[in-house]
């Protein structure tokens, strides 16, 4: 079938090359020439596992190309799926300019029936606002053409999008046209040919759905920072506590591992926007701003221990810091906990020397020189003069580390653990002091 991706950041770029892997032919646009420039010459502009063999192949293949050239886009698919930004407005609420643009695009150039699928996330009622601006379009040229509006929410997380594209546990359609709804089987029929996992409702519930999955995640992470916070403070060791709820089925052991907070592109601006659009509606939605606010609390919880250790004074202290980018796998720093931990250092007079496998050009481009951020080649050399080593991401190269080097190189032999990647016991062997979250009346 043939296919048009408006967008080529995270999303759209990840579902044009699988949708391209399985045969379909995808043409991609965006707004950004310098970006499109880069990919008709195989760069990828972000990280993300398995993505480039699939964009080189596909390229290869002739079946994913790239273009900057909307009315070429619009010509090209009967299916046109926004994959734009949304980023988060002044006061939290999504930013709808990029999607209705392209929606006015669409219907600047269309030249028959189109599928118009919604496959950002967007608060509930934009696929009201795509159609009428699609409409505004038509009948500012004086036309008729036939065409529907779908929301297709994407569940892809950063790091393992290629496999949650491929293996989906739901392919979530919102219409109420049985032709798209029939498009769309035919579409994602490669995805879902072991069992149905095609879910169909109407188009603002499958809006809200997005939405309603990333709070819940968010809810998970939040409620078990604060029960990790409780365990501090009653000298118990939420590590057990999450081993035993876990293994009740109703609460399964998925997302509730405590942290310094979750960060990222889409659980922080996603349950701020979902808050928003209920006071939008009249509705006071008191339990996501807790979920918010006691995200925003965590993300201080490694300075505050820090700084508690050194009795308030982190002038002239050099703080190595293992993990920058917001979770493993991947080179994203939005949102991210380290950043939070690094300006709060910076505030108190402290030099971060950091280290990630993936970040580092990403640390650089955000922070660039300063004299009080050492962006390092390797851990060890992170450590090196440090007094004490901070952990915000659970890398894999950080979870079985030298220790005996560690307490070597450190001048205090300290670990501020941000992920809850050792045993305590482990540490003490080696002399090492350990502060995690939640373990403990110590922390
Ligand atoms: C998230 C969702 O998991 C995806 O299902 C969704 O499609 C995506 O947002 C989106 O809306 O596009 P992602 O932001 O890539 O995916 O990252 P996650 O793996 O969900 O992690 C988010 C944050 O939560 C990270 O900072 C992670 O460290 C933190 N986290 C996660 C915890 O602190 N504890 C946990 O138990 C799990």
């Amino acid at each position: 079938m043939k296919i048009t991706i408006f967008g080529t950041g995270y999303v759209g770029l990840v579902t044009g090359a699988c949708l391209a892997d399985v045969g379909h032919e995808v043409l991609c646009m965006d707004v950004d020439e310098g970006k499109i420039e880069r990919l008709k010459n195989g760069q990828i502009p972000i990280y993300e596992p398995g993505l480039a063999g699939i964009v080189s192949h596909t390229v290869e293949a002739g079946r994913l190309s790239f273009t900057t050239n909307v009315e070429e886009a619009v010509a090209h698919g009967v299916l046109q799926f926004i994959a734009v930004g949304t980023p988060p407005d002044e006061d939290g609420s999504a930013d709808l300019q990029y999607v209705t643009a392209v929606a006015r695009s669409i219907g600047q150039f269309m030249d028959g029936y189109k599928v118009v699928i919604d496959k950002s996330t967007v608060p509930v009622g934009t696929a009201d606002k795509v159609r009428a601006a699609v409409q505004a379009e038509l009948d500012r040229r004086g036309l008729d053409h036939d065409f529907d509006v779908v929301s297709n929410p994407e569940f892809l997380k950063e790091g393992a999008a290629i496999q949650d594209f491929m293996k989906p546990d739901r392919i979530v359609v919102g219409t109420d046209s049985e032709k798209a709804a029939e498009l769309l089987q035919e579409v994602y029929y490669p995805f879902n040919r072991s069992r149905d996992r095609m879910v169909f409702m109407d188009i603002r519930s499958a809006e809200l759905t997005k939405y309603a999955a990333n709070a819940m995640l968010a809810t998970k992470i939040s409620f078990m920072n604060e029960i990790a916070n409780l365990a501090e403070r009653l000298g118990a060791d939420v590590e057990a506590v999450r081993q035993g709820i876990g293994s009740d089925p109703r609460i399964g052991y998925h997302f509730i591992y405590p942290g310094c907070g979750y960060g990222g592109s889409c659980f922080p601006k996603d349950v701020q926007a979902l808050a928003r659009t209920a006071s939008g509606v009249g509705y006071d939605a008191k339990l996501l701003n807790a979920v918010e606010s006691v995200n925003y609390a965590q993300k201080h919880v490694l300075f505050d221990k820090v700084s508690h250790y050194f009795q308030g004074n982190l002038d002239g202290k050099v703080v190595a810091l293992w993990g920058l980018a917001f979770k493993p796998n991947t080179d994203d720093m939005r949102e991210a906990s380290s950043r939070t931990l690094m300006e709060d250092l910076w505030k108190a007079g402290a030099k971060v020397q950091a280290f990630d496998p993936e970040a580092m050009e990403e640390t650089q481009r955000i922070y660039g020189d300063r004299d009080d951020l050492v962006l390092c080649g390797t851990k060890e050399q992170a450590l090196k003069g440090a007094d004490v080593l901070v952990i915000c991401t659970e890398w894999k190269e950080f979870r079985s580390p030298d220790f005996e080097l560690v307490a070597s190189a450190l001048r205090e032999p300290v670990v501020f653990d941000g992920r809850n990647l050792y045993e305590p016991e482990m540490l003490d062997r080696y002399d090492l002091i350990y502060y995690a979250i939640g373990r403990g009346t110590n922390q």
